[in-house]
C-alpha cells in the first residue's frame, strides 16, 4: 500500500490528536501533533519572561527563535510521542490552561509560524505521515491525500477537555475553559496568517456525538479508501 500523508485539521479540542494518533500506531505512521509546537513556543516564551501578562515581545521572540528546538520522543506508555524543548520533556507542562490561554496570538506570528511550518514540512517529507493542527491541509501539506476537517459545538468540546483535565488531577473550572475554546476559536479563524478554515478538498467530520471508538472506525475506513484507491 502505498505511503501517503494524513491533514486532520480542525477546532480546538475537538479529540483530532486522539483519533490522529490511534490511526498512526495501528497503520505505522509517524504522528506529529503541530499544536503541540506552537505550545512549546509558548511555555518558552513564558518561561522566559517573553509573555508578561497580556503583552508579547515580539521582537526578542524573533530573536531567540533560533534557541528554541522542539523535537519528539516516541512514549510508549502513552502511545504516542511526546514533546521535547531543548532536550528536556515538556508535555505535562505544554498542555496547562496557562499555555493554553497564550497560545493562539503567539501561533499567531508570522515568524512563529514560518518556523514551524518549514519544520513540520521537513517531517513530511518522505510520506507516511498523520499531522494534526489548524493549516496542515492548507498550508503545510496542501497536497496531502487525505484531508480532515473536524469540528463539533463548543460546549461539547469544553466538556471533553475539562475531564482531561480534572483526569490528569488539575484544577479547574468549565467556564474558563469554554471561553478559552472560544477565545481560541475566534483568534484561529480571524488571524491574518495560514487561518483555521476548512481545504476545498477536506471531508468534514463532525463528531459532537460520536463515541472515540466509532470515530477511530470512521477514519480507518477514510484511509484504506484514500490508499488503496
Ligand atoms: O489541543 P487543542 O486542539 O486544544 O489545541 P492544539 O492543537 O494543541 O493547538 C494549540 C493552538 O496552537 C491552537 O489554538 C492554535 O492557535 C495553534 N495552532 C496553529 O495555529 N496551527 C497549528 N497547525 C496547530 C495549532
Amino acid at each position: 500500500m502505498k505511503k501517503i500523508t494524513i491533514a486532520i485539521d480542525g477546532y480546538s479540542s475537538c479529540g483530532k490528536s486522539t483519533m490522529a494518533k490511534d490511526l498512526a500506531r495501528e497503520i505505522g505512521y509517524v504522528y506529529v501533533d503541530s499544536g503541540a509546537m506552537y505550545r512549546a513556543v509558548t511555555l518558552y516564551a513564558l518561561d522566559n519572561g517573553i509573555i508578561q501578562g497580556d503583552e508579547i515581545d515580539e521582537e526578542r521572540l524573533r530573536a531567540e527563535m533560533g534557541n528554541i528546538e522542539i523535537s519528539f520522543q516516541f512514549n510508549p506508555e502513552r502511545g504516542r510521542p511526546d514533546t521535547y524543548l531543548n532536550g528536556v520533556c515538556v508535555e505535562d507542562r505544554i498542555r496547562t490552561l496557562e499555555v493554553s490561554n497564550h497560545v493562539s496570538p503567539i501561533a499567531a506570528l508570522g515568524f512563529v509560524r514560518e518556523a514551524m511550518v518549514r519544520q513540520q514540512q521537513r517531517m513530511g517529507q518522505e510520506g507516511g505521515i498523520i499531522m494534526d493542527g489548524r493549516d496542515i491541509g492548507t498550508t503545510v501539506f496542501p497536497n496531502a491525500e487525505l484531508k480532515i476537517f473536524v469540528t463539533a459545538s463548543a460546549e461539547i468540546r469544553a466538556q471533553r477537555r475539562y475531564d482531561e483535565l480534572k483526569a490528569k488531577g488539575e484544577q479547574c473550572d468549565f467556564q474558563e475553559i469554554l471561553r478559552n475554546v472560544e477565545e481560541r476559536d475566534y483568534i484561529d479563524t480571524h488571524r491574518e496568517i495560514s487561518p483555521l478554515r476548512q481545504a476545498a478538498d477536506a471531508i468534514v467530520l463532525d463528531n459532537s456525538h460520536m463515541t472515540i471508538d466509532e470515530q477511530k472506525g470512521w477514519l480507518i475506513g477514510e484511509y484504506i479508501r484514500v490508499a488503496c484507491g
